[in-house]
C-alpha cells in the first residue's frame, strides 16, 4: 500500500508515538488534575511536560497559553467564540477550510457578523491588501497558513504585521493545521493573537488532539465550560489559563502522543521538508507532462508544502481515485477536501480535485509508482 494522503492525517505514525500512547494506556492513564493519588499526579506531570514541549515548539513564552483541544476545528471554534461579538466584521483569506467558514457563515447567517474576503491569485496566494478591507468594527482576521487543497503557503508574518500596524486591537487567527510540523512557526515573530493546530497531521501525533495557542492579553469569553479539576467549590468557569478552555477530561493518550510526535519531527523538520519538496517537484513534473491534466499548486516551491491537487479534462476525480486505490493500492483524497472556498478560488469548484500529499515516510519508489499509475490511467 502506498499512502499519499498525509494532508488528511499522517500515516504511518512513528514507533515512538505508538509506544508513548501504549505506555500511557498501560502505565499511567489516570485522570490528570482530578485526584491526588500517584497515578493522577503522574498523568498531570505528563500533561504539563507536553504543554511545555508545545510551548517551546511554537515559542510560546508561558505554556499556560497552550490549550489542548480535540483538533484544529475545535481550536478555531474556541478562538471565534472567545472574541466575537454581535455586529463584528471578520476578514478571511479565500483559501479557508470549512473549519473556519462554517462557524463564521453560521454567525453571518444569524445576522451577528459580516464577512469580507482577501483577494488571491488563481494559485491561492494572497494578492490583496488586507488593510483595505479593515473597518472600524473589524474584530478578527483569519488566515490559512498552508492550504490543504493546493499547498500554497501565505506570508503570515508580513500580513499580520500589516494588520497590527493598521490597528493593533484587531485579532489575528492563524490556521496552522497543515503547516505545523512542516514550516517553522514562531508565534512571537508572527505576532498573531491565536494559532490553531492539529496533532495528527505533520506533528505525527494521534487523531483527536490539537491545540490553540493564545497570544493575547485581551479579555476572552469561555467556550466549553465544565469540570476542570480546579476551583471545584465554584459553579463558575475558572478565569485562568489553561483551565478556562480545558473543561472535561483531557485526551491524555493523545497529549502524550502529540509530545512524542513533536519530538520525532522537530529535530528533522528541515530534512523532512527537503525530501517532501523533492517528491512534490517530481509529482508536479510528472503531472504537468500528461495531456489533459491541470495541476493546482502555488507555482512557487518557496511557497509550497507537500500537498498538490490535480484534475483531468475527461476522467473524473472519483474514477482516478478509485483506480489508484483498486489497481495500484495508492491512497489519495478526492473531492473538495472540506474547503469549497479554496476550490472556488483556484477554479476547481464544484468538481474538486485529486489530492496527493506526502509525508516523512514517503519514498522515491512511492512517487515512481504513482507517476506510472497516473500515466497508465490517463492513457486513452
Ligand atoms: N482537513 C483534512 C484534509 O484536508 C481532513 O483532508
Amino acid at each position: 500500500m502506498i499512502y499519499l494522503d498525509n494532508a488528511a492525517t499522517s500515516y504511518p505514525k512513528p514507533q515512538s508515538v505508538i509506544k508513548a500512547v501504549a505506555d500511557c494506556l498501560q502505565d499511567y492513564c489516570a485522570n490528570p488534575g482530578r485526584s491526588g493519588h500517584k497515578l493522577a499526579i503522574e498523568a498531570a506531570r505528563k500533561v504539563f511536560e507536553a504543554r511545555e514541549t508545545v510551548a517551546q515548539f511554537f515559542n510560546v513564552t508561558d505554556s499556560r497559553n497552550v490549550i489542548f483541544t480535540s483538533n484544529a476545528t475545535m481550536a478555531i471554534n474556541c478562538a471565534c467564540a472567545a472574541i466575537l461579538e454581535d455586529s463584528d466584521h471578520v476578514v478571511v483569506s479565500s483559501m479557508e477550510h470549512n473549519a473556519v467558514m462554517r462557524p463564521l457563515r453560521y454567525l453571518e447567517k444569524e445576522g451577528k457578523i459580516s464577512l469580507s474576503f482577501i483577494e488571491s491569485g488563481s494559485n491561492g496566494k494572497i494578492t490583496g491588501d488586507v488593510t483595505q478591507l479593515l473597518q472600524p468594527n473589524t474584530r478578527l482576521v483569519v488566515i490559512n497558513h498552508a492550504s490543504n487543497v493546493n499547498g500554497v503557503v501565505q506570508d503570515i508574518a508580513s500580513i499580520t504585521a500589516k494588520i497590527k500596524a493598521y490597528n493593533h486591537s484587531i485579532t489575528v487567527l492563524i490556521d496552522a493545521s497543515q503547516s505545523a510540523g512542516v514550516l517553522p512557526i514562531d508565534i512571537q515573530k508572527i505576532g498573531c493573537d491565536f494559532l490553531a493546530f492539529t496533532g495528527h497531521k505533520a506533528l505525527y501525533g494521534p487523531q483527536g488532539i490539537g491545540g490553540l495557542i493564545i497570544n493575547t492579553d485581551r479579555p476572552l469569553k469561555p467556550f466549553i465550560m465544565g469540570g476542570t479539576g480546579s476551583k471545584s467549590e465554584s459553579q463558575y468557569q475558572p478565569e485562568f489559563l489553561p483551565d478556562k478552555y480545558e473543561s472535561g477530561t483531557v485526551n491524555l493518550p493523545g497529549i502524550v502522543g502529540l509530545k512524542a510526535g513533536i519530538e520525532y519531527v522537530w529535530p528533522q523538520m528541515e530534512k523532512i521538508r527537503t525530501e517532501e519538496m523533492k517528491h512534490i517537484k517530481r509529482v508536479i513534473e510528472c503531472l504537468s507532462g500528461i495531456k489533459g491534466i491541470t495541476v493546482y499548486w502555488s507555482n512557487s516551491f518557496e511557497h509550497q508544502i507537500g500537498v498538490v491537487s490535480f484534475s483531468h479534462e475527461s476522467i473524473s476525480c472519483s474514477e482516478i481515485g478509485q483506480r489508484l486505490n483498486d489497481e495500484y493500492s495508492i491512497c489519495v483524497r478526492i473531492g473538495l477536501h472540506c474547503a469549497p472556498l479554496a476550490h472556488e478560488t483556484i477554479g476547481s469548484y464544484p468538481d474538486g480535485t485529486v489530492r496527493l500529499s506526502v509525508g516523512a515516510f514517503t519514498e522515491d519508489s512511492d512517487i515512481d509508482t504513482f507517476c506510472r499509475a497516473i500515466e497508465q490511467i490517463t492513457k486513452v
